[in-house]
């Protein structure tokens, strides 16, 4: 039987490159997924998919509603949507750390909370957050508020992994490295090449690396992890 045979799974950011590899390994895997992007389906898919910009609580509130009334059940959460914009210390404005907190810390917070409401109510259930090694490192492709939502993220995996896991939901987090996708729109081949050199497996990833590991961490193979910070980037950060 397929790993995931059936389980309905939303997959965020599910328009961009990790997140399209990612619906398409979990469909593979038997999953019924419901993809949800801010921006539309670029392609005609065979998927379920939810228009919602998750920096809006409210249309968080109403995807779940959507899922609720098309399925009646959550099994699966992936919040894989994220931005990032460059910045240093000095640069960042309020403005724009506000908009970047507002996706990828609090966006993936509030999304982990109301699939948590349904999982608590199955005794059952997988979150898999996607962090960065921005997290860990920062970098000069990452803005530094990123990097700090990205941690943030790391954070948020371990906590409600503790206050969940007597109700049967494991919480884990991956961090990627470099990764090829459009995310990496303005990097320079200079920028790209000095990456690679610090990379002990010599390039970037792809984005089908990441999601064969999310499909792990949805499965029943990981049964036994929760809370759990894991590194897919070719050796970059090992600790
Ligand atoms: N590519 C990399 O090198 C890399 C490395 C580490 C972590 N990541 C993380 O992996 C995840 C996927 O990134 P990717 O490389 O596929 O980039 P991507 O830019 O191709 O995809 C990100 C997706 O998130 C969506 N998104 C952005 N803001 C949103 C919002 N307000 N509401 C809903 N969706 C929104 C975008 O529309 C896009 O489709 C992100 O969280 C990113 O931070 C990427």
């Amino acid at each position: 039987m397929a790993k995931l045979n059936e389980l309905v799974i939303v997959v965020s950011g599910a328009t961009g490159g990790i997140g399209q590899a990612i619906v398409k390994r979990l469909q593979e895997e038997g999953a019924v997924v419901v993809a949800t992007d801010v921006t539309a389906s670029p392609q005609e898919t065979n998927v379920e998919f939810i228009q919602a910009d998750l920096a809006r609580p409210e249309e968080i509130r109403a995807l779940f509603q959507r899922v609720d009334e098309k399925y009646g059940r959550i099994d699966g959460l992936v919040n894989n949507a994220g931005v990032n914009r460059r910045a240093t210390t000095m640069d960042v404005t309020v403005e724009e750390w506000d908009f970047i907190m507002d996706v990828n810390l609090r966006g993936t917070f509030f999304m982990c909370q109301e699939a948590c409401r349904r999982m608590i109510q199955q005794k059952r259930g997988a979150i898999v957050n996607i962090a960065s090694s921005a997290a860990k490192v920062g970098g000069k492709i990452a803005g530094i508020h990123y990097s700090i939502a990205k941690a943030g993220v790391n954070a948020m995996t371990m906590l409600i992994a503790k206050d969940m896991a007597a109700h049967g939901i494991r919480v884990n987090s991956i961090c990627p490295g470099p990764i090829d996708t459009p995310f990496h729109s303005e990097t320079t081949d200079a920028e790209r090449e000095r990456a690679i050199q610090n990379i002990p497996l010599g390039r970037f990833g792809k984005p089908e690396e990441i999601a064969a590991v999310v499909s792990f961490l949805l499965s029943e193979d990981a049964s036994y992890m929760t809370g759990e910070i894991l590194d897919v980037n070719g050796g970059l950060i090992m600790d």
